[in-house]
């Protein structure tokens, strides 16, 4: 494949943060390979305004099959995609369930890691050139803080599979590039949400609660721990900050956060204020839901990623959960017209 058009390869492209980046380098005038794991229906909904259907011809997206699972595929893929930068963003991204699925976790997010650097290694020799690497760190690596806020130099202490799992990831990474031969850069990303959040994740469960109870779909939301709190922003300023990373001559690691916390609480306050709605009324505990070992407080310094890479986050909290929930409550009129359980797929 010989272009000079500048070509990324997305694992995990039919995330959230997979199908902003997708738009963010389609925009930059990028080729976007993203490798799809295969499944008995595929769950492309995050995508389906990006296919070559929906783009035409011209469309610059191609899905290939793949699973961080399989290292000769992946391999293969990063031969025949050719790619000067490759995004992974795959993982089993959910903490919770990392507690109940460790050994998975750890294939998926920990070795799956190792084989697509791996795969690059082989890469580079076969296309004669070098690739950029970006791996999705987080913040959960530094799960018991010790300081507050987070910098690139605050001690790791990951209070979940997940984020052990992760630890190796990012640490991978580092050796690799300190080894001379990687290009590796790691985005420490605090959480970042969306419309497009998976529903399993707490502000988006919130939302689309808050959307399905103001039309009478829904009476209560379950939930746990009220009392953590997170540095939330939005991510399609965070697909930005990767992106910003692999444009750097040099690859180092860095924080990208608001630099503020909240509380899960605030979060449902401010939703369910949204439409006018006192979460009080609406909430209740499940035992069920609380972690074997949490994470208290995130709260991150993005001055490194400020002062070298320009980046800031845009958008606000306020104006993050009211994005969410006026989403969630056109999803939800949908599902009220229809008569029935609607879901984006996500
Ligand atoms: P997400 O919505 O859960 O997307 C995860 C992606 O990984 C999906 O495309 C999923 O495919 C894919 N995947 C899972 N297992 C796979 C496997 N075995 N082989 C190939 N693909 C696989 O996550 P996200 O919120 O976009 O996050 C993107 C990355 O950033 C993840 O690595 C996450 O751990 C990390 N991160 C996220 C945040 C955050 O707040 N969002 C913060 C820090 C770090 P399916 O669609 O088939 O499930
Ligand atoms: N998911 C969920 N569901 N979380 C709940 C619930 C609930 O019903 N009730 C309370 N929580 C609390 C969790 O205990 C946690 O303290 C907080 O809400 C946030 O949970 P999640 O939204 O699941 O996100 P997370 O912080 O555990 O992990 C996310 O952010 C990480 C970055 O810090 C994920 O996106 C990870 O992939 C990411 O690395």
């Amino acid at each position: 494949m010989q272009t000079d058009t500048r070509r990324a390869l997305i694992t995990g492209i039919t995330g959230q943060d997979g199908s902003y980046l997708t738009e963010w380098l389609l925009g930059r005038g990028y080729e976007v390979h993203g490798m799809v794991r295969r499944s008995s229906s595929p769950c492309l909904g995050r995508l389906a305004h990006l296919t070559p259907e929906s783009l035409g011809v011209g469309g610059r997206v191609t899905l290939h099959a793949g699973d961080m699972g399989d290292a000769g595929g992946l391999a293969r893929l990063v031969q025949e995609v050719a790619p000067h930068e490759v995004y992974n963003l795959a993982a089993q991204s959910h903490v919770g369930v990392s507690f109940d699925q460790p050994t998975y976790t750890a294939d998926v997010n920990a070795v799956g890691a190792l084989r697509l650097i791996e795969a690059i290694r082989g890469g580079q020799d076969a296309i004669g050139r070098q690739i950029r690497f970006y791996q999705a760190s987080s913040s959960e690596l530094f799960g018991r803080v010790s300081e507050s806020p987070q910098t690139e130099s605050t001690p790791f202490h990951p209070r979940s599979p997940y984020g052990v799992a992760k630890l190796y990831a990012h640490w991978i990474t580092v050796n690799s590039r300190e080894s001379g031969w990687l290009h590796g850069s790691c985005g420490i990303l605090f959480n970042h949400e969306s419309p497009r959040r998976g529903e399993a994740f707490v502000t988006r469960k919130i939302t689309r609660a808050v959307a399905r109870i103001s039309l009478g779909l829904q009476k209560k939301l379950s939930l746990g721990n009220l009392d953590a709190l997170r540095d939330w922003g939005y991510a399609p300023d965070y697909v930005e900050a990767m992106w910003l990373m692999l444009q750097q001559d040099d690859p180092d690691d860095y924080v990208i956060a608001t630099g503020e916390t909240r509380s899960v609480r605030e979060f449902c306050e401010k939703a369910f204020g949204r439409l006018g709605l006192d979460y009080r009324e609406f909430i209740e505990c499940d035992p069920r839901l609380f972690r074997p070992a949490e994470v208290d407080l995130l709260c991150g310094s993005p001055t490194k990623a400020r002062e070298r890479l320009g980046w800031k986050p845009r958008m606000t909290f306020d104006g993050l959960v009211a994005t969410m929930v006026d989403a969630d409550l056109e999803l939800a009129r949908r599902e009220s017209d229809c008569g029935g359980v609607f879901s984006d797929g996500t």
